[in-house]
């Protein structure tokens, strides 16, 4: 049973306040959750509440610590730790909102989360074996997610140095999660000397570790990591491949209708936006687009579909942050054939399984994420293998937020005797 609970204002990896909270059990076993932020944010995600005002420049959340520590704290005090979903469902009900505005869905995520880490705690498992012993079916095999990496970053986590948001690596050929971080590692650090070599800066890091050059185009970035591959030996598609984070709800406009590449001081419609990165898969090794059309172009994520869809990995982020009505919406037009996963989209663990599984059920590919802002907290490590979630995508392999999540895997690799997800993941 519950016994308290205390939530506190802590900083994250851009140097913003986020919540984190304490459960503590009546057995005197607790857990913890510190919340992450995203910065590149879906219209529909469930509501971060900030102070606003002028202390850390409106960006303080002591309303949503004070929720916690009063509200949900009241509410969840001798309540039985193994009932989740009850637990979940009970802060839902108090919040009142859709989108969690009431409590906030950080003070929301934070008393979630913090629940099942105390429960893993008491039942003396590892958080990912809990997760598994819980939401997977008996018996069903874990296995370390393949990830997908950011390399070169652009957009709103760079600058806007370049318009698209991320240009990752998925490491194919590896068939153990420390072979794949070797490539990984690899790659990152013969980027660093290619784009120097080239005059560009690679000091300075984006916000999820990758670079943040000034290229003048963005498919120069397509062409640099070409270039990166071919030097350390790799193979394209063979070995390695390209993922990307369009993020283009961030230079749709609405008014005009049209995609503004600022960069390349041109603007393209949903269909020449298609036409490009169709182009793009024939010329480069991307195997998967992510937000390739804006959260409301529905229309054009049905067309990107049709045209795209049978061998490419399609990933909705903003278009259905982890919302199953959304989700559903996907399903109906025939929109995307995988989803990013990120818990504070939606705000409860139990809705986070509960879009995974639906996903899943429904053949489309699934995608753990974490945020552009993170903290030392390693939850989404063990959420991803536990919910056996198939890929995982932290960030580059810079920076103690992003390092967490990757050195908790080796860990939990540790204990799976090395069980790896492999290429087979992202074919269709
Ligand atoms: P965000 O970006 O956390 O800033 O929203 C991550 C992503 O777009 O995948
Ligand atoms: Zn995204």
């Amino acid at each position: 049973k519950i016994k308290d609970l205390r939530a506190r204002e802590i900083f994250d990896s851009r140097g913003n306040p986020t919540v984190e909270v304490d459960i503590i059990l009546e057995s005197g076993i607790s857990g913890r959750m510190m919340v992450p932020s995203g910065a590149s944010t879906g219209q529909f995600e469930a509501l971060e509440l900030r102070d606003g005002g002028t202390r850390h420049r409106g960006k303080g959340v002591m309303k949503a610590v004070e929720n916690a520590n009063t509200i949900i704290r009241s509410a969840l005090i001798g309540q039985d730790i193994e009932d989740q979903a009850h637990l979940d469902n009970l802060m839902n009900k108090i919040d009142g909102t859709a989108e969690k505005s009431n409590l906030g869905a950080n003070a929301i995520l934070g008393a979630s989360f913090a629940c099942i880490h105390a429960a893993a705690n008491e039942a003396g498992l590892p958080l990912f074996r809990h997760l598994a012993k819980k939401y997977l079916p008996a018996g069903e095999e874990l296995s370390i997610p393949v990830p997908m990496v950011n390399i070169i970053s652009g957009g709103l986590h760079a600058g806007k140095n370049i318009d698209l948001q991320d240009f990752l690596i998925i490491p194919v050929s590896p068939t153990s999660y420390p072979e794949a971080l070797e490539m990984i590692y690899n790659v990152y650090w013969k980027t660093r000397e290619v784009l120097i070599k080239k005059g560009h800066n690679a000091y300075l890091l984006a916000d999820e570790g990758g670079f943040g050059p000034q290229l003048s185009s963005n498919e120069e970035a397509l062409e640099v990591l070409s270039e990166v591959f071919h030097q350390c030996g790799y193979k394209p598609h063979t070995d390695v491949a390209i993922a990307l984070d369009v993020a283009s709800s961030h230079f749709y406009d609405a008014e005009k209708n049209n995609y503004r590449l600022n960069s390349e001081d041109r603007s393209l419609s949903s269909v020449e936006m298609i036409d490009m990165l169709e182009k793009w898969t024939k010329d480069h090794p991307v195997i998967s687009i992510e937000d390739g059309l804006a959260e409301n172009d529905w229309e054009g994520w049905t067309l990107l579909t049709q045209r795209l869809g049978k061998h490419i990995q399609l990933i909705g982020d903003d278009l259905f942050t982890t919302n199953p009505a959304r989700l559903q919406k996907g399903f109906d037009l025939k929109a995307g054939n995988s989803i990013l996963v990120k818990m504070n989209q939606i705000g409860t663990l139990t809705e986070t399984v509960f879009t995974l599984n639906m996903a899943k059920n429904a053949g489309f590919k699934t995608i753990v994420s974490a945020r552009s802002g993170e903290t030392e907290d390693a939850t989404l490590s063990d959420l991803a293998v536990g919910l056996n979630g198939g890929q995982i995508k932290i960030g580059s392999v810079a920076g103690s937020s992003r390092l967490a999540k990757y050195n908790q895997l080796l860990r939990i690799n540790e204990q799976l005797g090395g069980k790896y997800m492999g290429s087979s993941v992202f074919e269709f």
